[in-house]
């Protein structure tokens, strides 16, 4: 069988995993009130229906001193537990065990929310909260071991199969087991076994709560990766101590601090996949418990290549199931290729986190929306595919997988759909109206798919980005869609194929700011030198008006190509929202090693006033200050303007037409994959009736 290692069931103390795919702790951002909610069931259930092995939930709250972001369950609340039981079984409906992950996040919290100081083990300020915390008695720390047995004494009522304690990268044990954050001098600050002490009082006060019938782990940090923080050798020795207590069943390991080091957590594409390895694979040689490894596992070929090597005992697959479900049933069914695999992008999963909003994924518009009834035709997978190999892959009850059935198109409603252009927006069309049943053939005016997305994909380390095309080509194929390149769509074109309805993502085009002169041929658009239409060379300024990717990409681009790169833009950092995706710190470390400089509060006002015709001018805004520059080249990363033309043409003619993603507004590729996805899955049948 592919993945011997993968499919070997394991036995966590009294509890067994079928395999060894984890879906380890995140949050969600889907309670409501301090509880858990339907949405959080419906999502673990899809997982767990979705092959996983074991599945940990994100955190609960141990302490009301513990409220760190608004959607936070509260676990020490007695009214957790019929939410509690909703999701233990809706989980165990598919015969999969669940853990909850029970925490107190110590000094890496704002009282914000709980109106309360903050609790840790000295007054040391997080970097990121910014907000001195008391330092707690020994009263207090009395109940914050009271609280975590309480908690876990709710959860085991609650249905759940046993409690991991987060130890690791936003936790008072953390902040007990730091030097960096303990300056404590009492018998909980000092040598490390005095800074372990918490630890082991918690562990012992959870395992007399749960007893012998639940598992207990306890998630570590395997290097702050901060100054005085504690590195590898020292989880070696803490895993040694958790081993000793004779209590623990096994230990998960992850690496950060959420706060100082977050971006080396959820690594985006920029970090190597595996690149947390060394936490595991050292803690296991010390330990004989089973050992977690967690970190960009991004297919199963390599989750089964750490087990085989003896890295670790479980993978933790989190934005891999995150983006898609049926990650472990796939791989189990021997169709690995069909796994939508995650891009490391961030954008709609920790991006979102980072604003308060609920968990969501780029390519996956399901993902959040596991407890919502599908109320159009676009059922799931389950309909297309029935594969031999692995139970996991047979037997699983997929979410709408029945209204599917029902709802797909017959003889009489199938329609054919002619979608214009191949971008994530098109080919997600196209994919929800061919799950639908419909007839479909995508058209793309390029030689090749992915519009903008494919450009994005062609810079320094970001060809990940490229895999949402990969994964929907792959999908289209399956489904049987038909993609026709080098083909220009217009009016005599639509009325010549006579589809009964049009989806136009035709996408959106750069746009000359204001200020440009009209003859200014030394400025160019980010996608004309992605698209090597341009050559940029000697000099050049970027204009960051977009404060993502673009401006950043194409400077590395330049850098590299040799060009002395400034970017200036008139936020107040460039690249702004590479902070949501934690893309920003790596960035810097990048731009300062490739020369590129960072300009910021600059606003574009013209060019060539004064002579000469390249000066670049601009406003220094806060201060109201003149400032010229006099690159060669100008890259402009700047707002596009949306392709309506053929969406104007087609709607007095008659034909049924809609449009998604960037012709109707350009934003980013979510917004693109989302509307694709209702699109294709409301092909209207009025329309098709009629006909
Ligand atoms: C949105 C998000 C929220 C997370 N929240 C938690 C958390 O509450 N507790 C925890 O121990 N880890 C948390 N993590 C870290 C994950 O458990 C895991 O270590 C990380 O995502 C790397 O694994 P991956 O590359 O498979 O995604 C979170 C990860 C993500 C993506
Ligand atoms: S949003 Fe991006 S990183 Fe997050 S799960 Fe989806 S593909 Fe992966």
């Amino acid at each position: 069988m592919a993945y011997r290692y993968l499919w070997t069931p394991l036995a966590i103390g009294p509890i067994t995993a079928r395999n060894r795919i984890v879906f380890s702790a995140h949050l969600t951002n889907y309670a409501r009130d301090g509880l858990p909610t339907a949405q959080h069931a419906a999502y673990y259930a899809a997982r767990a229906a979705g092959g996983a092995g074991l599945i940990i939930t994100e955190e609960h709250s141990t302490h009301p001193t513990d409220w760190p972001y608004e959607k936070l369950i509260h676990g020490f609340h007695r009214e957790v537990i019929p939410g509690y039981r909703e999701i233990t079984e809706a989980v165990h409906r598919h015969r999969v065990p669940i853990f909850a992950q029970i925490n107190h996040n110590g000094g890496q919290a704002s009282s914000m929310y709980s109106r309360l100081p903050v609790w840790a083990p000295s007054a040391v300020a997080d970097p990121l909260f910014r907000e001195v915390p008391k330092a707690v008695t020994h009263a207090e720390i009395d109940e914050i071991v009271a609280g975590y047995a309480q908690v876990a004494t709710n959860c085991a009522e609650g249905g759940f199969d046993g409690i991991e304690l987060q130890c690791s990268h936003s936790s008072i044990v953390r902040g007990f087991l730091s030097p960096a954050t303990n300056r404590r001098t009492d018998r909980y600050g000092g040598s490390l076994e005095n800074r372990a002490r918490l630890m082991i009082d918690i562990v012992d006060a959870v395992r007399t709560a749960i007893g012998p019938g639940l598992a207990l782990g306890v998630r570590l940090c395997g290097d702050e990766l901060i100054e005085h923080g504690t590195t590898i050798d020292d989880a070696v020795e803490v895993a040694r101590m958790v081993e000793a207590t004779g209590q623990v069943d096994y230990i998960n390991t992850s690496i950060g601090v959420a706060t100082a080091s977050l971006f080396m957590i959820e690594a985006s594409m920029h970090i190597p996949p595996g690149y947390a390895m060394f936490i595991p694979s050292a803690i296991r040689k010390a330990v004989e418990l089973p050992v977690v490894g967690v970190g960009r596992f991004k297919d199963p070929l390599q989750a089964e290549r750490a087990l085989a090597e003896g890295h670790c005992d479980l993978v933790g697959v989190v934005r891999g199931q995150i983006a898609d479900a049926e990650f472990a049933a796939k791989a189990r069914a021997g169709a690995t290729d069909e796994i939508r695999l995650c891009l490391s992008c961030n954008q709609e999963c920790v991006g979102r986190m980072g604003l308060n909003r609920w968990l969501g994924c780029i390519e996956n518009p399901r993902t959040g929306k596991e407890a919502t009834t599908r109320s159009r035709p676009g059922g799931t997978e389950a309909t297309t595919r029935s594969r031999p190999g692995g139970t996991e892959a047979t037997t699983r009850s997929r979410p709408g997988g029945t209204e599917a059935t029902t709802r797909r198109a017959t003889a009489a409603t199938k329609a054919s759909v002619m979608v214009v252009g191949a971008g994530p927006g098109g080919l997600q069309a196209a994919i929800a109206a061919a799950r639908a049943g419909h007839r479909v053939t995508v058209y793309e005016k390029q030689r090749h798919p992915g519009g903008q997305v494919r450009l994005a994909a062609s810079v320094p380390n970001r060809a990940e980005f490229g895999d949402i095309i990969r994964n929907q080509l792959a999908e289209c194929r399956r489904l049987g869609v038909t993609v026709e390149y080098g083909v220009s769509v217009w009016a005599g074109l639509v009325a010549e194929r006579a589809p009964d309805h049009v989806i136009l993502a035709t996408g959106a085009e750069p746009q000359r700011p204001w200020w440009v002169p009209v003859d200014a041929d030394n400025v160019v658009d980010v996608r004309d030198v992605l698209d090597g239409s341009a050559e940029p060379a000697g000099d050049v300024v970027v204009i960051d008006e977009l404060g993502f990717h673009q401006a950043t990409s194409v400077a590395e681009l330049l850098a590299d190509r040799g060009c002395k790169v400034e970017i200036i833009t008139n936020g107040m950092v460039v690249g702004q929202d590479l902070g949501i995706t934690l893309d920003m710190e790596n960035w810097w470390m990048r731009a300062g090693a490739k020369g590129i400089t960072q300009s910021t509060d600059l606003v574009a006002m013209g060019m060539g006033n004064p002579a000469p015709r390249r000066a670049l001018n601009l406003l220094h805004h806060p201060t109201g200050t003149e400032v010229t520059r006099t690159p060669d080249w100008v890259v402009l990363a700047v707002p596009a303007n949306p392709v309506e033309w053929l969406y104007h043409e087609l709607r007095g003619t008659g034909v049924s037409v809609e449009r998604v993603g960037d012709c109707i507004a350009p934003r980013r590729a979510h917004a693109a994959v989302i509307e694709g996805e209702r699109a294709g899955a409301s092909v209207p049948r009025s329309t098709i009736l009629s006909r």
